[in-house]
């Protein structure tokens, strides 16, 4: 199975943003992790960051008939964007929106998620332990076809 990992704006900052709220775990770190345990699930990985809401819509619609499963923190975005929740709902790739912190014991903006209505379901406060989670899920979102 391929699994993309997208990630969203200042998650390329891991390990020096915040690292109270974030920890000090890098997202290069992460990715290596993802790809460790991967190897065991026979999983392919593609893991890719970006600052730009139209490169992320961009990946989510290039994934339909390519990848399994979209794994996606997408950061702010997740709070504001109604493109990356259309680039979902209408790629039909199931997806699963994952977070480092808990968002919703954080600030009420935090809380509301535009693109989990969407998403197969919600990963979020963990740290970097939500990105295995998720890999987990993916196996079984694939397996299940549990899409929505
Ligand atoms: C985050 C939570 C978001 O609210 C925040 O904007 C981020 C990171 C997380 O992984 O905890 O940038 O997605």
């Amino acid at each position: 199975m391929k699994i993309l990992f997208l990630n969203g704006p200042n998650l390329n900052l891991l390990g020096q943003r915040e690292p109270e709220v974030y920890g000090r775990t890098t997202l290069a770190d992460i990715e290596a992790k993802v790809r460790e345990r991967a190897a065991r699930f026979n999983a392919e990985i593609d893991f890719r960051q970006s600052n730009l809401e139209g490169e992320l819509v961009g990946w989510i619609q290039q994934a339909k008939g390519t990848f399994d499963v979209i794994v996606i923190n997408a950061a702010a975005y997740t709070h504001t964007s109604i493109a990356l929740r259309d680039a979902i709902a209408g790629v039909g790739v199931p997806t699963i929106e994952i977070h480092l912190s808990n968002v919703h014991a954080r600030e009420e903006f935090r809380h509301k998620s535009l693109i989990a209505p969407v998403c197969c379901g919600q990963i979020t406060g963990f740290g970097q332990k939500s990105y295995i989670l998720a890999l987990e899920a993916s196996v079984y979102v694939n397996e299940t076809k549990n899409t929505r």
